[in-house]
């Protein structure tokens, strides 16, 4: 059997390899027979080759060629010539191939959808199939692009001493916010490993091991509800790094993203600004707002006292927020886009939508009964609104609800009025985060990343009697407005993180059986350390300019954690329960 697969790529002949006897392999993206010539188009990872057989010069091969179907595994030799009419947007649209032989290596039942970009496979389709969606060159790229960030990182991380290992995946629980995934040990019945949420722990007692820049491109599992940007096994690359403060890990993975940005896509990215949280909160109802657009939050308490309307009156005796947005450009929205909004606005926790309308005619506003337009006009110049504008104002006595309902009203406005440039890039960190956080609504305290964070030292005073007054060490690196980054300065003194554990309501027996290991490490000489972990997922998604992750992924799951092509998860013979001494109802 010939194993002369191919000589040449289907990617790779040019116009120089005119008159040269070439061999390539690959699948039959289609045949077109026009009667006295046929064309087939040949594809592979690397592109797609043109092969044409006239009937007159070789009959036999044109009546064989006839029979190939798509998606055929086929190998072609022949002669490369010039084309006559060329392909542009081909880098083989200068030439094909004039066969001399065609082995089938494997022929193909026909595709359930078009292995082409412009498919009319859904996506459970494309992932039932992903053997055949990888096969269209965009799928195919965006996995050759995450290896190319992949590559990028190494090289970086590995030029300043960083040292790759891999942590193990059967652990005890390591706490970042979600569910674990269990896995139940045959041979210590009734037990369970946690798969790990991150290796947050495992990288910290690296650094008490005293090997001093660590990283890892590692899976995670978290099992909580799905988005778009979540799946619940994803990629980090996870970083950790000993005798450094916050400035010096900026400094480090600015620069390894910048790296990134400029060998996988030539993009020379600017410093990077640094916002507060407080005040990315207060400005775009986000903590991580896409900064490729403006239109900020304006705080309008003290325009919108002493009137008679009761709801905005109520929201001030109770302390609460009345902020708007000035949606440029909004002021031609109609009765029934304001309502659409309105829904929309409740369904993110807001009791409704308050609109001044800017234009040709004056102000109007559906609270004309009790602002006259000298008070209108008053609210439009703070919020900075010209003619043909809208303001749109929201008012809840819990101001976080009133920021999260403006934050998003203000990102689907970027969307659908096309305020975002797709070719811009807006890459920022986020930093001063406290250190817990307070559930408005339940008021229950928790860890606002996790608790390893180490608070500012001025802070600690706090910590005791006011611990919403503590802030961290924490940074987040936001992308477009997804949060690609997130990392800490952590706590390496026992005594600072055993406190953080009480505070956070554990009890003693609690922080031996979930902790004790790592608490008993750190009275073995912790160095200060500190680091992050990147989204590996969600940064290819926005490199390859994907919306979903699920694109850049793969064998991803569905939103409801299911992978379709191998019908997982499923149901286990009785027998391996047994095993496992797992009993269920359900049997
Ligand atoms: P965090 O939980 O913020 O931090 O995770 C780090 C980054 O991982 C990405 N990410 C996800 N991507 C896809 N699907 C998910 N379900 C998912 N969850 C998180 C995000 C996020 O910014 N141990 C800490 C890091 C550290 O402090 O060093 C951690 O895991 O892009």
């Amino acid at each position: 059997m010939n194993t002369n697969y191919r000589t040449h790529t289907c990617g790779e002949l040019t116009i120089q390899n005119i008159h040269q006897t070439v061999t390539i392999s690959g699948w039959v993206q289609g045949t077109r027979d026009i009667g006295y010539i046929l064309f087939m188009d040949v594809r592979d990872r690397y592109g797609i080759t043109q092969v044409s057989i006239k009937s007159q010069e070789n009959p036999e091969l044109y009546e064989e060629a006839k029979r190939l179907g798509r998606e055929y595994v086929i190998s072609v030799t022949g002669k490369v010539a010039e084309r006559e009419s060329k392909n542009p947007k081909l880098s083989t649209g200068d030439i094909e191939i004039i066969p001399q032989s065609i082995t089938i290596m494997n022929p193909a039942k026909l595709p359930p959808f078009l292995i082409e970009d412009e498919t009319d496979g859904n996506e459970e389709l494309r992932m039932k199939y992903r053997y055949l969606d990888i096969r269209r060159p965009k799928m195919a790229n965006n996995l050759i692009l995450r290896s190319k960030v992949t590559k990028a990182v190494r090289e970086y991380l590995d030029n300043l001493n960083f040292c790759e290992i891999e942590t193990p995946f059967f652990i005890k629980s390591t706490p970042e916010g979600a569910r674990d995934f269990l896995v139940p040990s045959r041979l210590n019945p009734g037990t369970f490993y946690a798969l790990p949420q991150s290796p947050q722990i495992l990288k910290q007692l690296l650094m008490v091991a005293g090997m001093d820049r660590y990283y890892q491109i590692v899976k995670c599992f978290r099992d909580e509800d799905f988005r778009g940007d979540r799946q619940p096994e994803f990629t980090q690359i996870d970083c950790e790094m000993a005798f450094v403060g916050q400035e010096d890990i900026f400094r480090t993975f600015e620069g390894m993203t910048k790296h990134v940005f400029k060998s996988v896509a030539g993009i020379e990215l600017p410093d990077f600004q640094r916002l507060p949280y407080l005040d990315s909160l207060r400005l775009y109802g986000s903590d991580k707002p896409d900064l490729r657009f403006d239109c900020p939050i304006h705080e309008l308490n003290e325009l919108m006292g002493g009137t008679e309307f009761g709801v905005f009156n109520s929201v001030l005796a109770e302390e609460g927020l009345i902020a708007c947005l000035n949606a440029e450009g909004c002021a031609k929205y109609t009765r029934k886009d304001i309502d659409k909004l309105t829904e929309m606005v409740k369904g993110w926790g807001a009791t409704g939508l308050v609109w001044i309308r800017y234009n040709e005619e004056g102000i109007k506003s559906s609270v004309d009964k009790f602002y006259n337009e000298e008070q209108l006009r008053k609210i439009c110049e703070k919020a900075g609104a010209k003619k043909g504008d809208m303001v749109m104002i929201v008012a809840d006595k819990l101001k976080g609800k009133v920021r999260k309902a403006l934050g998003n009203l203000r990102l689907h406005l970027g969307k659908t009025e096309n305020w975002i440039d797709p070719k811009k890039w807006s890459v920022f960190w986020v930093v001063d985060f406290p250190l817990f956080e307070r559930d408005e609504e339940t008021g229950d305290l928790t860890f606002a990343h996790h608790p390893f964070c180490s608070p500012n030292a001025e802070d600690l005073q706090y910590l005791d009697t006011e611990p919403e007054r503590v802030y961290a060490q924490t940074y987040d690196l936001v992308m477009n407005g997804s949060e690609i980054l997130s990392g800490s300065i952590r706590i390496h003194q026992k005594e600072v993180q055993d406190k953080i554990f009480d505070i956070l309501g554990l009890t003693e027996e609690e922080k031996q059986t979930k902790f004790g290991f790592m608490l008993g490490a750190f009275e073995y000489g912790a160095p200060p350390h500190g680091g992050c972990a990147f989204g590996l997922d969600r940064w290819v998604m926005l490199l390859a300019g994907e919306n979903s992750i699920r694109d850049v992924i793969a064998f991803p799951k569905t939103a409801g954690g299911r992978d379709l092509m191998m019908d997982a998860p499923s149901v286990v013979p009785p027998k391996s329960l047994k095993e496992l001494s797992i009993k269920l109802d359900l049997l």
